[in-house]
This record gives structure tokens, C-alpha cells and sequence, in this order.
């Protein structure tokens, strides 16, 4: 496990990345609405940045980028423009966002311009290979998505039908063998949310399915095995519980992660940080920048990702031991999740303030992960002297 960061445009930067190198790319790229009035924000990344991350990227090797709900789509076309092949959306659901709204007076009042943010939309994309995906897994390690390692835990005991928990092969000819609950938890999907209660309010207990259980279904005696056909009762719903708990959650980050790894840094005033917005104004609480806008921080990059997300992704598309690119890596979010997660990292970013406060963010990380396990009191000290080094 290793790591490296570059100081410049990555477009440049990545030139002395040799072709089919890096395993996996994982980032938060400028989302092209001038963000807080930075020069970095105005423009979405180009076809000629995402072609040089094309090439460097193994065959088969996936891209998760985050896009602005209002960009996302230039975001999409340039990525397939550079020519990766589009496979997914993923939604990042949050409740925590501001609306940025005109909001009009005397007979109009009551009228706004704008809505209140609430998803970040993440393109899922993947680099064209020539064999199939077994054999390009064989040879790379990429192509295909880690599954296992991001099933979404649960103690409750699904059924057939759109539960998510069910582990047949989706490749539009219907599953031949039976069904089997998978111990490790419910497939992951391609939502994610914040898990506070604006977002679980959208998953009502129970209104999770598509539709309701109709009590009319065939029995179980002609479906084999299947489980779970002695549960059809008129009124339920078809497969689980329909909470939020089916999908992965991650709140938007903390004051306290932004920092960690800073402690030896100065702390910028929230007007510092935010460009010289007021105390107080609704700047300093913008969505994008999530928490903390109202103190000030070590860490003063305004658009910080948390690291829990950061890690899933990284793990959903990088095989044990890969390496993960980030080539906008900000105050190095991504490098943090991989090392935490085993991969190496490589992270690029134009401003060599970002670079120093990735580099203690990333640095805190790796120093965790390599630090010897702490001994334990069992069979190794006695038990009078584990006493006297733990008084409670
Ligand atoms: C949205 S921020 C990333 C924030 C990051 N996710 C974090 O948690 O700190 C995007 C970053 O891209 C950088 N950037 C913009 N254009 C770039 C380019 N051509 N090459 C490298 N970095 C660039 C900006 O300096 C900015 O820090």
C-alpha cells in the first residue's frame, strides 16, 4: 500500500502515468457552476482529461465520478465522448441541502427560482475490453463490480422477488437455479443516502415494493424452492420491508473528520474559508460544503466528501490491493478511503494548498493503517498488572 500526490493539472500530470496502470478511478471533479466563485468550479472536466484517465486506466478498470444535478449531464457526454462506456447512475441522497432561491415579493410573493438540493448524482462508467468479463477479471483484476464487499448487512429474513437481497445472475435471461439468501446481506444499489430523517421519510416501513402483495399468487408447492411463498398475505408487500435500511447510508461529513489529521494546522475563520461570505450568511451553510460552515475549520477546502462513502466506492470497483486514482482529489478524501480500504493512491490537484492538507489527511490515514495492533491483555499481561495500567 502506497501513495502518491502531484501538484499541477491532471491533464499534464497524468502524462508520466504509464497506459493501463491504475485500477480503479474515484472522484469529485469540478462541477462547472463556479462554485463559491472558484476559478476551479467553472468548467466540468474536459474529453481530454477524461481521455488521458481513459488511458491510464487498466481495461475493464471502472470511473465513479460525482456531478451538480444541474451539469451532470456535460459531465456524462464528455465522459463518454473520451470513450468509456456509461454503465450506471448512482444517487447520494441528502436532507441536509439549502435551497439557493430568488424569492419574489408584493403579488408574486410566494414564487422562488430554485429548489432545494437534495441527491448528487454519481456516473458510473467503465473501460471498454475485448474479452469477457471473466477472463479480463482473470488477466486485470477489473470489470467487474465487488458485490460482496458492499452487500448492505441485515438481520431480516427476505424472500424471492425484489427484496435486493437475492444473488442471481441479472443478464436479462431469468435466473435457472433457485434462489439462495446471501448470509453477507442485501445486493447494493445504485442509491445511497444520508440517512437522516427527510431521507428515510421517502422509504415509508412497508412501501418499499412495487406493489402489494395480493394474496392470490401461485403457491409454493409448484415454485420448488423458492422462499419465502408462505408469507404471501394479502396487504404485505412483496420481498422486505421497503425501509431505507436497504440501501447504504452516509451522512454528509463532520466537522470533526474534515479535520482529522490537521491537528497541527491553524484554523481558518468560515469566512475565510468560504470566499469572504459574512458570519451568517446562507453561503456559509451551502449544501456542497456540507457541515461546519458556520465555525471555522483546519481543513478549508469548501467541498469535503465524507470518507464511509468514499471507502464503498472505492471498494465496490477495486480489487484487493489496486490502486485508485483520484485526479481532482481536493483535500484528499478519496486517497484517505482507499488507504484506509488497502489500495495504493494516486492523487492529483491543481492547488499545492490542497496537496499539504491531503497530505496530512491521507498521511493520519496511512499511519493508522500501518500502526502495529495494539497488544491485548489476554495470555499476554497478567491479570494484576492489566489492574494497574486500567484503574476503572
Ligand atoms: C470538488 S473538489 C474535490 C474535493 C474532494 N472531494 C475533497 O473531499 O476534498 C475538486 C478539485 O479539483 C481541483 N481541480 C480542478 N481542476 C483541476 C485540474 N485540471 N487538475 C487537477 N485538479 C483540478 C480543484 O483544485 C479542486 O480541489
Amino acid at each position: 500500500m502506497t501513495y502518491q500526490l502531484h501538484v499541477g493539472p491532471c491533464e499534464v500530470v497524468l502524462k508520466s502515468v504509464p497506459d493501463n496502470s491504475v485500477d480503479a478511478i474515484v472522484t469529485d471533479p469540478p462541477y462547472g457552476i463556479s462554485f463559491m466563485g472558484h476559478k476551479w468550479d467553472y468548467q466540468v472536466p474536459t474529453v481530454e482529461q477524461w481521455a488521458e484517465c481513459l488511458r491510464v486506466l487498466k481495461p475493464g478498470g471502472h470511473l465513479l465520478a460525482f456531478g451538480g444535478s444541474r451539469t451532470y449531464h456535460r459531465l456524462v457526454v464528455n465522459v463518454e465522448d473520451a470513450g468509456f462506456e456509461i454503465r450506471d447512475m448512482i444517487e447520494w441522497l441528502y436532507g441536509t441541502g439549502f435551497p439557493k432561491s430568488h424569492n419574489l415579493e408584493g403579488e408574486f410573493n410566494g414564487w422562488g427560482t430554485g429548489l432545494k438540493p437534495a441527491h448528487e448524482p454519481i456516473v458510473m462508467a467503465r473501460k471498454p475490453f475485448k474479452t469477457t468479463v471473466a477472463n479480463n477479471m482473470a488477466q486485470y483484476r477489473t470489470g467487474a463490480l465487488n458485490i460482496t464487499a458492499c452487500r448492505i448487512f441485515t438481520t431480516e429474513e427476505l424472500s424471492s422477488g425484489r427484496g435486493a437481497l437475492l444473488s442471481h445472475q441479472r443478464d436479462g435471461n431469468e435466473p435457472t437455479s433457485n434462489y439462495h439468501q446471501a448470509p453477507e446481506g442485501r445486493w447494493p444499489a445504485n442509491l445511497i443516502h444520508d440517512g437522516s430523517d427527510e431521507a428515510i421519510a421517502i422509504f415509508p416501513a412497508n412501501a418499499g415494493a412495487a406493489s402489494p402483495v395480493r394474496g392470490t399468487e401461485p403457491s409454493a408447492a409448484g415454485t420448488g424452492n423458492i422462499l419465502g411463498m408462505r408469507k404471501r398475505v394479502a396487504t404485505h408487500h412483496h420481498g422486505d420491508s421497503g425501509s431505507a435500511a436497504r440501501f447504504f447510508y452516509c451522512a454528509k461529513v463532520t466537522p470533526a473528520e474534515r479535520d482529522e489529521g490537521m491537528e497541527r494546522f491553524i484554523s481558518f475563520s468560515a469566512s475565510e474559508m468560504t470566499g469572504g461570505r459574512k458570519e451568517g450568511s446562507a453561503g456559509l451553510n451551502d449544501p456542497r460544503a456540507g457541515a461546519g460552515r458556520s465555525s471555522g475549520a483546519k481543513n478549508p477546502h469548501p467541498t469535503v466528501k465524507p470518507i464511509a462513502l468514499m471507502k464503498y466506492l472505492c471498494r465496490l470497483i477495486t480489487s484487493p490491493g489496486g490502486t485508485v486514482l483520484d485526479p481532482f482529489t481536493g483535500s484528499g478524501s478519496t486517497g484517505r478511503a482507499a488507504i484506509e480500504e488497502g489500495f495504493s493512491f494516486i492523487g492529483i490537484d491543481l492547488d499545492p494548498d490542497n496537496i499539504v492538507t491531503a497530505s496530512a489527511r491521507i498521511g493520519y490515514s496511512y499511519k493508522q493503517m500501518s500502526a502495529p495492533a495494539a497488544p491485548t491483555c489476554q495470555n499476554s499481561v497478567p491479570p494484576a498488572i492489566s489492574r494497574s495500567l486500567n484503574p476503572i
